[in-house]
């Protein structure tokens, strides 16, 4: 795969849909977002007021505003200018953000060696053709006892391998590929988007390669009191959380 082509590719795709994301997404982002990602993923950064935040693939900043209400630093990236400007038009006390591509050193160069306590990456590494070189950075970008928490869809139970049938089960097609494959994240977006489908050991095994070792590990599902489809059964969240070992 020319990882270069797709990644300019994906580029191109979230611009197209910048404006559909940030129009359903808005402020504070939809109940995915809310009930099963931002929760537990503030709980796994454990940050404390004044703490800097990197967040990597910021999309409409909802996250990073969520972080800066508490008083936390934010630094917020996203490859898409588009997104970039859509989070700029809510209110962007304690929020540094930068139009910054993930895979690119030249780009990266350009948080001028900063470290942060915390890192994060929500539901974006799914989305990205190649992770090798991200990942390859995080040590550096980490302060001493800093943290490094990312959100994907739950390999296992939440990928164009796992079929809805449905409230109860799930069909489960493969696992163990790599593959690529297109589709929508939200109903109203103009184009379909590439996902890049990882078992959870290339994950860990990528941390691991990198100096980091695994710290916490959330797998995200619906109440099942208030939502009893299929998500409730099986969690189509998973979040990591990383340290330096
Ligand atoms: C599913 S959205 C998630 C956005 C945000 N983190 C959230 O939780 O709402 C994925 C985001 O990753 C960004 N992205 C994808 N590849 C990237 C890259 N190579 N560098 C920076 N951002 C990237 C996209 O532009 C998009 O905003």
């Amino acid at each position: 795969m020319d990882t270069n082509k797709l990644n300019s590719e994906n580029k191109d795709i979230w611009d197209s849909n910048a404006k559909d994301w940030d129009d359903y997404m808005g402020e504070a982002g939809n109940d995915w977002h809310k009930k099963l990602i931002a929760p537990q993923t503030e709980q796994l950064l454990n940050l404390k007021r004044n703490d800097r935040l990197l967040d990597i693939g910021c999309g409409n900043g909802l996250f990073a505003r969520r972080m800066a209400k508490k008083g936390i630093k934010v630094t917020a990236f996203d490859f898409s200018n588009l997104n970039i400007e859509n989070a700029q038009k809510y209110d962007t006390s304690n929020i540094n953000y930068l139009t910054l591509d993930a895979t690119l050193e030249s780009d990266l160069k350009k948080l001028n060696n900063r470290k942060f306590e915390g890192l994060v990456s929500n539901m974006v590494f799914m989305d990205m053709p190649d992770i090798e070189y991200i990942f390859s950075q995080i040590k550096g970008l980490l302060t001493d006892d800093g943290v490094f928490v990312f959100s994907i869809q739950h390999p296992c139970f939440n990928s164009e391998f796992a079929e809805v049938k449905d409230d109860d089960s799930l069909l489960l097609k493969d696992y163990v590929h790599r593959d690529i494959s297109k589709g929508v994240a939200i109903p109203t977006q103009t184009k379909e988007q590439y996902y890049f489908h990882r078992p959870i050991s290339y994950y860990m095994n990528l941390g691991f390669a990198n100096g980091l070792v695994v710290s916490g590990f959330v797998e995200s599902s619906f109440d099942s009191k208030t939502n009893d489809g299929v998500y409730s059964k099986f969690p189509p969240i998973l979040i990591i959380k990383m340290i330096k070992g």
